[in-house]
């Protein structure tokens, strides 16, 4: 005998009558009260029961036998179907997130915004909207156009000559290293310490194990065993310094000597405030090193969109796995990109970032130079005051009990025994930026 149904649908509910139908049988076949094998009424009197359009019980039905918890038995009915095995999901709504102020996070990858960026997007979208997608899937290696557009600015802005066939557009930094460390030999890779915790995580999710290159004091590398050493050139992040010119050198001879590829992250090079930008390494020998860059830093991070030079043999094994697995740039995003970076935008925006955040670095060594050792800063959206451990974590938490996330240098620590703060100024408001420098400094006194 065909089971009457345990149903009540809910006319004032959002999601149509069916919908509701279809959820309450598979939960009720799901947790056991409808057992395999049990008959369900036929559509017409589940209709008449329920009060609804018999299209209504039917549809339900339909799509239950297609998920393979019912089955129709020519002649005989509807059954619970065996063997399903499958529990169905039970839904979760994520617990609320305990009420308090957000905390304003002085964080070192958050860059200022220029307030032209809005106008500058809406003009770069309607370029965007008027332009023809590509029929089918893209060229992985990223738009020609854009690729020349780069590879003329990375010979203008960073000393690097490189050809337009030689750039690859990414989804950013991450995921340029995370095609860089499909296309090394195995092994383990290097990473500075403290360093990038991104790049230390991608090559572990990668499987790779790493070896942790001291950052502070003189970086005499050893690289032999490595498939690759991971470095910021331009600004030691989170340190701070330039790689002076020595060490590059001896980095690039123990490259040369080991076969170990160097991964150089370019992320925000171009905030130099006293000098111009110091020329990326890969200047120096684009053989042993492939080169990474973002627009995150000068565009926005939400953006995505990063940039890739390397040596040939390494491009050609990306470029391989990209046509395999169909991975590439947005199109649209590399098209916008392109128009910002042709009307100039980005290039303003470097200038008018830099300033600012030289006004900036100088407010933050007034506040707090005094009051440890401070790292310049000479460039960038950052700054890094080494402390006393207690002095560190007194002035961090003062911090947040008055609304501010300052990260700590030990976060960005493996192994290394370092102590201090790590003041991001980019993604603040000046008013915002005055404020935790006077909690800081009072923490510090
Ligand atoms: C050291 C470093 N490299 C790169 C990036 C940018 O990464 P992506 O291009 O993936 O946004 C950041 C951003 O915070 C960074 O701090």
């Amino acid at each position: 005998m065909a089971r009457t149904l345990a149903v009540v649908l809910d006319r004032a509910d959002h999601r149509p009558l069916g919908v509701q139908l279809a959820d309450q049988v598979r939960r009720q076949v799901g947790d056991g009260r409808l057992p395999v094998g049990a008959r369900l009424p036929s559509s017409r009197a589940l209709a008449a029961e329920l009060g609804v359009a018999r299209a209504v019980t039917e549809r339900a039905y339909a799509q239950l036998v297609a998920e393979g918890w019912l089955e129709g038995r020519h002649g005989a009915g509807t059954f619970v179907a065996g063997g399903t095995g499958l529990e169905p999901a039970p839904r979760r709504r994520p617990a609320p997130a305990p009420a308090g102020p957000a905390l304003v996070r002085l964080g070192t990858g958050t860059p200022w915004i220029d307030p032209r960026y809005h106008d500058a997007w809406r003009r770069a979208w309607r370029d965007v909207a008027a332009a023809r997608p590509p029929d089918g899937y893209d060229d992985p290696r990223g738009l020609p156009a854009l690729r020349v557009e780069l590879a003329a600015r990375l010979a203008r802005t960073r000393g690097l000559d490189v050809d337009p066939d030689d750039v690859r557009l990414t989804s950013g930094t991450g995921d340029g290293w995370r095609h860089v460390l499909t296309a090394l030999p195995p092994g383990p890779v290097g990473v500075e310490d403290p360093g990038y915790r991104s790049a230390a995580a991608g090559a572990e999710l990668a499987g790779r194990t790493v070896v942790d290159l001291p950052a502070a004091g003189v970086a005499d590398w050893d690289l032999a065993g490595l498939a690759a050493a991971y470095v910021t050139p331009a600004h030691q992040h989170p340190l701070g310094h330039t790689m002076p010119g020595q060490t590059r050198v001896a980095l690039l001879a123990a490259a040369g000597a080991t076969g170990a590829l160097v991964v150089e992250d370019d992320y925000d090079s171009e905030f130099r405030y006293d000098v111009a930008p110091v020329p990326a390494l890969a200047s120096l020998d684009r053989e042993r090193v492939a080169y990474l860059g973002t627009a995150s830093k000068t565009v926005s991070p939400s953006m995505r969109l990063g940039w890739l030079v390397a040596p040939a043999e390494v491009l050609d094994r990306v470029d391989r796995t990209r046509e395999v697995t169909h991975d590439a740039a947005a199109w649209p995003v590399q098209r916008a990109f392109l128009s910002l970076l042709r009307e100039g935008y980005v290039d303003r925006v470097v200038r008018s970032a830099r300033r600012r955040y030289a006004r900036r670095a100088e407010l933050v060594a007034a506040a707090l130079g005094p009051h440890g050792d401070l790292g310049g800063p000479v460039a960038g959206m950052y700054a890094t005051l080494r402390l006393a451990e207690a002095d560190a974590r007194r002035a961090h938490d003062a911090a947040r009990s008055a609304g501010f996330d300052v990260p700590m240098l030990a976060d960005h620590c493996r192994g290394a025994d370092l102590h201090g703060l790590v003041v991001g100024f980019g993604g603040c408001t000046d008013e915002q930026l005055a404020a935790a420098l006077r909690v800081l400094t009072d923490a510090l006194a």
